[in-house]
């Protein structure tokens, strides 16, 4: 496949995702309030309610076949990310063996036992996920330029606000970035924080093979790159002050969400802050029921539970105190109460270790 195709076709289905997120979700949504004005209020539907009023409709069928199949044009078949990588796989490994060879910003571990959770399943329809082809963190990051197409390249990007929001007005001497993929939510933190320490860390090789390359581009002299679980560390307790995620929460069962929040409260000091962002907050029954078939749709089996859970009880039943849950706002563009266009329920998931806490 030349250049010019794989670009046409990714081109078209970025347009038709833009589509099914603008004007197919609208009318989805739309029809829905219809049928509920009709028979119950809408503020006090159940999800079931809102399966039975949509589910045998075309209109919702189409919009949920379209959502599947885009995502899995995207990645798989013959314009697929996967194939258009792997005709040039030579070129593309020679510039990941480059990297490798820069130790101070990697650490590889390749006897470190992945998780059946996390090999059982081609998250969100990545073909091997993101962890088994030595191209796939290369892949990710070429798929996730699309994933949200209304954000696009305006505007200042999510990561960027969200490390202004883990930030806060602090300088952390030390940052832990668990679950950092290819490295886009490490970035700010080593960029803004030239005099601190930024450790972050993943399961997938692929992924921070990459993320070294880039910290290596931009010259970081503070920041390492360890393929390592984050439910279970080698860093001593209270090693750090900031411990962040981004985006990892959903990807992770119910239990594992227990093993990796004990994880982040014994590596914070005593004070210290975790600062995740997720998804979580769905003021209502329509969106919960549109998340929850994302999450089916999409190959993300863990989305769904993590949307039911209580992360608040959770996190103090852990220990941490001053837990704060709250919508984020991804874009300027966005409001929060308009559900306007589809979007996913972004929702910053903060807590503290206590001051005087030693465990
Ligand atoms: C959706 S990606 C987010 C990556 C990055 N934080 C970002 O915002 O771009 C989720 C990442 O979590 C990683 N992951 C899943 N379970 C993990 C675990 N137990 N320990 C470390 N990383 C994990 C995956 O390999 C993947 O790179």
């Amino acid at each position: 496949m030349n250049d010019r195709s794989f670009v046409a076709a990714q081109d078209f289905l970025l347009s038709a995702k833009t589509f099914w997120t603008t004007t197919l979700y609208g009318a989805v949504r739309d029809s829905y309030a219809d049928k509920a004005s009709s028979s119950q209020d809408e503020a006090s539907a159940s999800v079931e309610a809102v399966a039975e009023a949509l589910e045998d409709t075309t209109l919702y069928q189409f919009y949920a076949w379209l959502e599947r199949h885009l995502q899995r044009m995207k990645y798989a078949g013959r314009y697929g990310l996967v194939s258009y990588h792997d005709e040039r796989r030579a070129a593309f490994l020679d510039s990941l063996d480059q990297i490798e060879s820069e130790g101070r910003l990697l650490e590889l571990n390749e006897n470190l036992d992945l998780p059946a959770y996390y090999t059982g399943v081609d998250i969100h329809q990545h073909p091997g996920g993101v962890w088994s082809d030595a191209l796939a963190g290369i892949v990710y990051e070429r798929g996730a330029r699309t994933t949200t197409p209304l954000l696009g390249a305006a505007g200042k990007d999510v990561h960027e606000r969200f490390t202004d929001v883990a930030l806060g007005d602090g300088a952390p001497k030390t940052v832990l970035d668990m679950g950092c993929g290819f490295g886009k939510s490490t970035q700010p933190f080593y960029r803004r924080l030239p005099d601190s320490r930024i450790e972050a860390v993943d399961l997938a090789a692929p992924c921070i093979k990459l993320a070294a390359g880039m910290a290596q581009k931009a010259q970081a002299k503070n920041v390492r790159f360890r393929q390592m679980n984050a439910s279970n560390t080698d860093y001593a307790s209270g090693s750090f002050d900031l411990v962040t995620s981004t985006m990892v929460l959903h990807e992770l069962p119910p239990k594992t969400i227990g093993e990796f929040l004990d994880e982040a409260f014994r590596v914070l000091s005593p004070g210290g802050r975790m600062v995740n962002l997720d998804f979580y907050s769905l003021p209502d029954a329509f969106r919960r029921f549109i998340h929850h078939g994302h999450a089916r749709r999409n190959n993300e089996p863990y989305m769904g539970p993590l949307a039911e859970m209580d992360l608040s009880a959770l996190l103090k039943s852990k220990g941490f105190v001053d837990v704060e849950i709250v919508p984020f706002k991804e874009s300027d563009d966005i409001d929060l109460e308009a559900n306007e266009s589809w979007r996913f329920p972004w929702t910053v998931i903060a807590a503290t270790k206590p001051d005087g806490c030693t465990s």
